[in-house]
């Protein structure tokens, strides 16, 4: 089983990710960087948050992975997986492979993950979503703090964390 995924998400500084199925804070130089780092890998992301994009569509030029319970559900441009162990079988061949969100996601991946690409913004927003505090969790330490920068009156930073071991 592959423990090599990494992370992309947007947190504010509670790790505050969503209110009502979307995101609060939205900088438009995070989806830049977000397309750029996912590139051209595999996405693995839940159904919630899938509904959420544009469309309602799977991300253009990359392999989506969609998980849900409901064996029913099809998105074109997608594959399903019903589990973690499901979704970790169909890409265990793949190159990098991004976990997108949202929280539920986030926490059922996060012992598979080695690195986080953390948009931090640098501000309180309300949020119902959230991501694992990752400075408080053992293993996981900030190593790339990232320059400082300013968008639409909001501070943030291209952090990366990674887990020991
Ligand atoms: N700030 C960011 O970077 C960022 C990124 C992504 C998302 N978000 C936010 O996160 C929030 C959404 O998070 P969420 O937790 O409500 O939804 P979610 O994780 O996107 O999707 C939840 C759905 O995924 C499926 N699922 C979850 N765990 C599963 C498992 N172990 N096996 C099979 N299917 C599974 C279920 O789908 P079924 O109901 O179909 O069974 C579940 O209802 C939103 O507010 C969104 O904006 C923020």
């Amino acid at each position: 089983m592959r423990n090599d995924l990494e992370i992309v998400v947007a947190a504010d500084l509670n790790w505050g990710i969503g209110l009502n199925g979307t995101q609060t804070l939205v900088i438009p130089e995070d989806r830049r960087h977000f397309r750029e780092v996912t590139g051209r890998g595999t996405v693995i992301v839940g159904r919630r948050t899938l509904l959420d994009f544009p469309g309602g569509r799977p991300l253009k030029n990359r392999r989506n992975i969609v998980l849900t319970r409901d064996g029913s559900f099809h998105a074109e441009g997608a594959e399903t997986a019903r589990g973690v162990e499901e979704a970790l079988s169909l890409c265990a061949q793949d190159g990098a492979v991004f976990v997108i969100g949202g929280e539920s996601i986030y926490k059922a991946f996060l012992p598979y993950c080695r690195r986080a690409h953390v948009t931090r913004i640098f501000a309180n927003a309300e949020n119902d979503a959230f991501f694992p505090e990752l400075d408080k969790l053992p293993g996981w330490r900030l190593t790339d703090p990232g320059e400082e920068k300013e968008s639409g009156g909001l501070r943030y930073a291209f952090q990366t964390w990674e887990k020991d071991g």
